[in-house]
């Protein structure tokens, strides 16, 4: 396929080490053959997340050293705020240290015990914190985004049918609100209609239910609405994307995606009142409400990252580089899930080791073999990750068993992108002999980042 060229060049490189297969067995075996384990310099591609990852641009460094670390209500606290209200459209900017912080605060001061969250699927912290302040999470996303064969252009869309279901049953009143995640990351990276934002947000405000979206990558999934939705390809993108916030009563952010910095989040909201309260919690966990817990450089990186985050080249570029490394592992006949998404390729661990049962890991293994062939570090999305559920203690056994590729922004090459390509073919010619995982440690909670397991 084309790719769009990169609208930049490379002004500062990072010297990456080649390792031996047997180098990269020792540092597998230590890391419990979890890849979040590993050391990061046993690493050659790192596709472990497009979270924090990104290449910051000359624009953005310039201005974090021009920062004043002032303390309190800052230049660089006001610049920010200011460049949020205008990018997103929303009064009240509340930072925050990263995005699972904004999920905190936004969790504990808008749910009451025992209420209902609908959400398009789940992202792990997300749920994570809506269950600790006493919420149920509830998924309402469409039936296709659990088939990762199927093919919909806006696989993230919620199903308004479902969600309709769920406030007649429980009752409006039992809604704490609706999460909406824009690009829905545990899907595969897919998409929201603009026309399912519309539907979901008149639902909303039919029964005077608060709209929420997760906004982590909203800039990557205006992208999609501009290439695939009908009567959008003459749209600019930062109109698509005011449109797509104007629908939301609050937003939680991870910055560490859409607004290439490397730490950061924020939340934002129209309602005074409720900033007060998420101000007044936040002072107990994040830091000063002025600061979120960063220094004020950070603050404006992010600023100026917003700024850069619309740029239809930029975001062209990005899009089609997972979908240039999606092509090549499709044309050898690689299960993945489809159509790809905007940060990543999901390697369908399902399909690809079909003889080994969900409760023997088999993306847990796979993303280790993926390791030990090309140096390629990758993530499992699948049973591990899922956890156990609450109430019985059991596995929850998601239907999605998947390998995680997640492209950098801005950082790797087209022959990185050959390089893992290779190294996964040559995992996938030799899929019959690979076997299954025994988990042989397991924290209580987000057991993937820090779980052990050792070949069967
Ligand atoms: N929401 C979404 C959709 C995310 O993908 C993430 C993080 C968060 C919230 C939490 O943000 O990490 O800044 O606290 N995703 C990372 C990933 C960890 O690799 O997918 P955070």
């Amino acid at each position: 396929p084309e790719v769009q060229p990169e609208p930049y060049r490379i002004k500062a490189i990072e010297p990456l080490v080649l390792t031996t297969r047997a180098q990269r067995e020792a540092a597998l075996r230590e890391a419990g053959w979890n890849t979040f384990l590993l050391r990061s310099q046993d690493v050659y591609i790192d596709f472990l997340t497009d979270s924090g990852t990104s290449a910051m641009s000359s624009v953005q460094w310039a201005e974090m050293m021009r920062a004043a670390e002032t303390l309190s209500y800052s230049a660089a606290y006001h610049r920010f705020v200011e460049t949020i209200q205008e990018v997103y459209g929303f009064p009240y900017v509340l930072p925050t240290h990263q995005g699972r912080a904004a999920e905190h605060v936004l969790s504990q001061v808008l749910i009451r015990p025992g209420q209902y969250v609908a959400n398009n699927m789940y992202f792990t912290t997300t749920r994570e914190h809506q269950e600790r302040a006493g919420g149920i999470f509830v998924d309402v996303i469409i039936d296709e985004a659990h088939d990762p064969a199927a093919h919909h252009p806006f696989k993230g869309n919620m199903d308004p049918e479902k969600l309709r279901d769920l406030i007649r049953r429980v009752g409006p009143e039992q809604v704490a609100y609706v999460c909406l995640e824009l690009n829905v990351n545990m899907a595969g990276g897919q998409p929201v209609s603009l026309e399912n934002v519309r539907t979901v947000a008149q639902l909303c405000r039919e029964f005077g239910i608060p709209l929420i979206f997760d906004a982590t990558r909203a800039a990557e999934n205006a992208y999609f609405i501009k290439a695939r939705e009908p009567g959008m390809q003459d749209r600019a993108i930062p109109d698509i994307f005011r449109e797509l916030m104007s629908y939301a009563d609050g937003i939680t952010v991870s910055a560490k995606k859409d607004l290439l910095v490397n730490i950061g989040g924020f939340l934002a909201v129209r309602d005074a009142a409720l900033y007060r309260r998420m101000e007044q919690f936040a002072l107990r966990f994040e830091g000063h409400p002025a600061d979120g817990g960063l220094a004020r450089r950070d603050l404006v990186a992010m600023a100026q990252g917003a700024r850069e985050m619309l740029d239809v080249n930029y975001l062209r570029s990005r899009i089609e580089q997972v979908a240039y490394l999606a092509a090549a592992l499709r044309k050898a006949g690689v299960p993945i899930v489809e159509p790809p998404g905007g940060h990543a390729v999901f390697i369908d661990a399902r399909r690809f080791l079909p003889h080994l049962p969900q409760d023997q890991f088999p993306a847990q293994r796979l993303a280790g073999e993926i390791y030990l062939a090309a140096g390629v570090r990758a993530m499992e999305r699948g049973i591990v990750s899922a956890g156990r559920d609450p109430e019985t203690g059991q596995h929850k056994y998601p239907r999605l068993e998947l390998v995680r590729l997640t492209i950098p922004r801005r950082v790797y090459t087209q022959r990185h992108l050959d390089v893992a390509a290779e190294g996964i073919l040559d995992v996938f010619a030799r899929r019959e002999q690979i076997g299954g995982l025994r988990m042989v440690f397991e924290p209580p909670v987000l057991r993937f980042f820090t779980a052990r397991f050792e070949p069967m």
